[in-house]
């Protein structure tokens, strides 16, 4: 593996570091005197703030020696070290920061040790065991956590996956239940270059939290700040982007899909199907009819019928894509969901708005996962038409 995917060397763009910084401030009662970063790389981030708060004291570290050497050429004034910022923090002394700025490296296999495991468990109330492996960003909150100062502020870089994935849940709770979020930006777009990682930055103050909702926003394209209100926290927990949120509110007064069809997912997998050598339908043969009725229906497998709607649960470009089944009944592999509609009228008018560049655009921003997007069916569930 080479050393930029290794250690997730993808650096913040201008803009959007001078956008990220910008708002950091903004949460701050004033300049801050000192401020840290964690895995500076090359310094991007904290370039723009030495422009934005000159006289700033500012701390780097960075695992790579050729990035501390580059960062301590850039800025003479920058206290650069060259260290491992997932191991205890002592070179740092006693030095407390009231600014953290973050764009950690996006990994999901961090060892953990005696270490990791205690400071999961006291800044995230999160419960691993050593030996296992965890997402490189809960680890990375967490010492930045241990040296921000009391009411001090972190803002921080996250991938999707961390804002809205359901393996990402108890993070989400621990977070939200122990610390003071200030507010969810989601970045349109993908301003990374060679990653397909869609961002957040979280503002996060190190404080106790003190309200029951927090703002989510998004900075669009022109590089606006877009405000889309205050959500509740117990939505949060299940998920954070806006895209999602922006979707559930523009159509809040229309059918929620649950109401109006029961929705089943494939059971077996589709190496199972290829195996038992009978047909399915699978994301690979959506528009295949087959004419030979299933002889015996078992229980505990999913089945499509003629009339049915059939959903791609997973897939980059594929989730979402849904036809209505006109074939004889058939087995349905896990990567789809079989949507039965009470009414015919309503089934029409479903399809009809997911086909349509909106109701498709909706239906695309309730996926999640940054690799591959799939929809879980709590989401679906709750889909609006
Ligand atoms: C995503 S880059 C971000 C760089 C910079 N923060 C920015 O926004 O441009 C992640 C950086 O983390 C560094 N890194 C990876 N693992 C690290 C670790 N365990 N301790 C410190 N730095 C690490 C990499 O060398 C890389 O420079």
């Amino acid at each position: 593996m080479n050393k930029k995917i290794a250690l997730g060397q993808f650096y913040t763009p201008l803009t959007l570091s001078k956008e990220m910084v910008k708002l950091a401030l903004e949460l701050l009662d004033s300049d801050p005197s000192e401020a840290i970063e964690l895995a500076a790389g090359e310094g991007n981030l904290i370039a723009e703030l030495r422009k934005q708060v000159p006289f700033c004291k500012i701390s780097a570290v960075d695992l790579d020696l050729e990035n501390t050497k580059l960062l301590k050429k850039h800025d003479t004034e920058f206290k650069v070290y060259n260290a491992d910022a997932l191991m205890p923090l002592n070179f740092l002394g006693e030095e407390k920061f009231i600014l953290g700025l973050g764009n950690p490296p996006f990994l999901s296999n961090i060892l953990v040790d005696k270490f990791i495991q205690e400071i999961l468990s006291k800044y995230l109330n999160l419960d691993f065991k050593v030996g296992s492996t965890v997402r490189a960003e809960y680890v990375f909150i967490c010492q930045y956590l241990s040296i921000i100062k009391n009411n001090g502020l972190l803002a921080i870089i996250l991938p999707e996956s961390i804002i809205s994935g359901s393996r990402s849940k108890k993070f989400r709770e621990g977070l939200l239940e122990n610390w003071r979020i200030e507010k969810i930006l989601e970045i349109q777009g993908n301003p990374f270059e060679q990653t397909e990682a869609k961002t957040h930055i979280l503002f996060i103050r190190k404080a106790i939290p003190n309200k029951s909702n927090i703002s989510i926003q998004r900075l669009n394209f022109l590089n606006k700040v877009e405000v889309l209100g205050d959500i509740n926290i117990e939505l949060l927990e299940e998920r954070m982007d806006f895209s999602f949120f922006i979707n559930s509110m523009n159509y809040s007064k229309q059918r929620k899909l649950s109401d109006f069809a029961e929705i089943s997912r494939g059971k077996r997998s589709h190496k199972e199907l290829k195996e038992l050598n009978q047909p399915y339908l699978h994301t690979t043969n959506l528009d295949s009819n087959p004419n030979e009725a299933v002889q015996k229906i078992e229980n505990n497998i999913t089945y499509t019928t003629r009339g049915d709607v059939v959903m791609c649960r997973v897939g980059t470009r594929i989730v979402g894509k849904s036809i209505e089944y006109m074939g004889e009944r058939i087995e349905i592999s896990d990567c789809l969901y079989n949507i039965k509609f009470k009414e015919n009228v309503i089934k029409k008018e479903f399809m009809d708005y997911i086909n349509s560049p909106s109701g498709l655009a909706s239906l695309k921003a309730i996926a999640k996962g940054v690799c591959s997007r799939y929809i879980t069916k709590k989401d679906l569930e709750n889909f609006l038409f």
